[in-house]
């Protein structure tokens, strides 16, 4: 078995918060995160692979395509957009790196299967000090 990862990079606007909760509490809950005009994040996003080496390419996956699965399904509906109001994978979630990677899996584990590997783990940074890694 032999995993493979490819890093690739978006930035996106968010807001934590829910509408039941007034600012005051989603502040004390959701931090800065939650001001209510919006803020930003460069993400950076590691999507790794598992499977076995192709004993004729000595590949476990062709990169390049790995690299258009993500832009297709994750980078194109997320870059420059604003998580909470304009991306189809986060309608009606919370719009936390938690949420956000969770959902990243479900978009690519098909479409990574289709190449003849395994999804392993998605890692997600929205900070230097701050990541998540969800292995479904
Ligand atoms: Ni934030």
């Amino acid at each position: 078995m032999i995993y493979l990862t490819r890093r690739e990079t978006f930035n996106a606007a968010h807001r934590l918060f829910k509408k039941e909760f007034s600012d005051e509490k989603n502040l004390e809950i959701f931090g800065k995160c939650s001001n209510p005009n919006w803020h930003g994040h460069n993400y950076e996003l590691f999507v790794t692979v598992k499977g076995e080496i192709n004993q004729d390419t000595g590949l476990l996956i062709n990169l390049k395509q790995l690299s258009e699965i993500i832009r297709l399904y994750i980078t194109d509906k997320i870059d420059h957009k604003n998580m909470n109001t304009e991306v189809p994978f986060m309608t009606g979630k919370i719009a936390s790196t938690e949420s956000l990677a969770e959902a990243i899996w479900k978009e690519l584990e098909q479409p990574v299967a289709a190449c003849g590997a395994v999804l392993h783990c998605i890692r997600l940074e929205e900070t230097e000090n701050n990541y998540v890694e969800y292995y479904g």
